[in-house]
């Protein structure tokens, strides 16, 4: 192996979860959480316990789950009752480590906590002892670090290394750094830190301008030893740094940067396949590494270089992120076992009667359409796993439109186990008229703010996948569905998003009432 290995901290769960929109039940979490251990991240954040009761369940059930595994690690704010509640949360996990933060910034002292360089230092050191006496592996954040002055910056953690900080974050919170400027921030703190040998420096780099992975990688090349980072580069509003790029720079570049990860990077696009799924964000079609488009070569120039020998074109293959591209797999004539090793290779674990759905339904479209490919199958896989925990199904609609006609469509959702209800609407078109009709059967509010269609794989009678947004009270929520109707697609994502919504108002307490008749 290269050089040292760089400690992959995830926070999808925590910072990542953060992004608008994105929340997920733990249920979700936990299926993340599972996807991570076996993609090899070192260090799972999975949420800030005080925040709120699901992210307190949340912590605890991927401590008990996981924790065996991988370091599981809570955030806390330096308050004692912040890190007595990630103490409780972490208590299942044999591997844990507690975060805990206090901003250090002029503005963030003056304006937001309103305490002076030593009552700063003062909380730090109170709080990292507080929180050693519960677990050897203590991380400590001075929160927005890079705007902090530097000889303030060092004595923190210093201070904080002295009583037990393991780990020393430096975190560029609002995005604001550069990577010269980065670099030189950590390399400073190398240099005059007189006991930062005795903790890992860490990244944490949030994307507003643009530069997150490239403010990591000059982190790395300074020193640090450990990245936080988010699959997909989700994380509130620009993001943080997109794990699966942070990795195989360093795989790719291993020349350069002579270190190395833990990362099994063949579980680096199911593993984002499943997080955008979960959370209804999807992926960029550019998007480097996990992008529809990464590994597609348009230019007649470049197909023919790449034909010749791959490395003309291609720094990487797309086999090694784990990329399910257009491979014509199984045509309607395929047996069950072979589609069963297929839905193997492409990462799924299903038991016999979901194995048996999936078939079902993958007869279904094949009767419907020649080709199937990998993506296809991906797609009514998801599909189904979320048909599963859904509240809300749909077991049918049917609309009417046309020029001259009324749009009209009639639904049919089933809650829970509970006897089906059928109601229907009017609306500006097909689909319109469907989420009105499934507002009025599930009593929920909501407006749509975004809709996205596209095609799952290639040719006319493809799969469409809908992605969409709705809003309630200041939330927002995710939806995707897919179908070769775009309707029903449409459907199972607006349905998707409400799901979401009804969660949330159910764990704030809310109980949506269904208007009768
Ligand atoms: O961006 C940030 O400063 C954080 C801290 C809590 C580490 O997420
Ligand atoms: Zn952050």
């Amino acid at each position: 192996m290269n050089g040292d290995r760089i400690v992959i901290f995830d926070t999808t769960l925590r910072d990542g979860e953060q992004s608008p929109g994105c929340s997920m039940n733990t249920r979700e979490k936990l299926e993340v959480a599972r996807a991570l251990v076996e993609l090899g991240v070192d260090v799972i954040e999975a949420g800030f316990p005080i925040a709120s009761p699901g992210d307190f369940e949340a912590v605890s059930a991927i401590a008990a789950a996981c924790g065996d595994r991988t370091t599981i690690c809570a955030l806390a704010r330096s308050r004692e009752d912040d890190i007595n509640r990630a103490k409780q949360a972490l208590a299942a996990a044999q591997y844990r480590r507690i975060h805990v933060f206090l901003a250090t910034s002029a503005i963030h002292r003056e304006f937001k906590l309103k305490m002076d360089k030593q009552q700063i230092i003062e909380r730090a050191v109170a709080s990292v002892s507080l929180a050693k006496e519960f677990c050897d592996d203590i991380e400590f954040s001075p929160e927005d670090a890079v705007r902090t002055e530097l000889d303030f910056l060092c004595e923190v953690v210093e201070k904080t290394i002295a009583v037990g900080a393991t780990t020393v974050n430096i975190p560029d919170t609002v995005g604001y750094a550069t990577p010269s400027h980065y670099h030189r921030v950590i390399s400073h703190l190398k240099q005059h830190v007189p006991n930062i040998d005795r903790a890992i420096i860490s990244a944490h780099c949030h994307d507003d301008l643009g530069l997150a992975v490239a403010n990591s990688l000059a982190a790395v090349e300074a020193g640090a030893r450990q990245v936080e980072c988010t699959i997909n580069g989700l994380g509130e509003r620009a993001g943080n740094a997109a794990l699966e790029e942070i990795v195989m720079a360093i795989r790719t570049r291993a020349d350069y940067y002579k270190v190395h990860t833990r990362i099994n990077t063949r579980k680096l696009y199911p593993t984002s396949h499943l997080v955008s799924s979960i959370t209804g964000m999807k992926v960029q079609r550019n998007k480097a590494i996990v992008g529809q488009n990464a590994f597609a070569h348009e230019a007649g120039i470049h197909q023919h270089g790449v034909l010749q020998e791959r490395s003309t074109y291609e720094i990487m293959r797309p086999e090694d992120v784990g990329y399910v591209g257009q491979n014509l797999v199984l045509g309607k004539h395929s047996g069950r076992h072979a589609f069963r090793d297929r839905v193997v290779q492409l990462g799924f674990t299903l038991d016999e009667a979901a194995l048996q759905q999936a078939f079902d339904d993958f007869i279904a479209l094949a009767d419907k359409k020649k080709e199937v490919y990998d993506s296809d199958i991906t797609a009514l896989i998801e599909n189904r796993l979320q048909d599963a925990v859904d509240s809300w199904k749909l077991i049918r609609f049917h609309t009417s439109a046309g020029t001259g006609t009324i749009p009209t469509a009639t639904v049919e959702l089933q809650f829970e186990e509970q006897s089906a209800v059928c109601d229907a609407a009017t609306g500006d078109g097909p689909i319109d008229a469907v989420f009105r009709a499934m507002l009025r059967i599930t009593g929920l509010q909501a407006k749509l703010e975004e809709f996205d269609v596209r095609s799952v794989s290639e040719g006319q009678d493809a799969l469409g996948e809908v992605h969409l947004s709705i809003g309630f009270g200041g939330r927002h929520y995710q939806g995707k569905g897919v179908s070769t109707d775009i309707i029903e697609a449409a459907a199972r994502a607006f349905l998707q998003a409400l799901n979401r919504e009804y969660v949330d108002l159910r764990s704030g307490g809310v109980t949506p009432v269904r208007p009768q008749g």
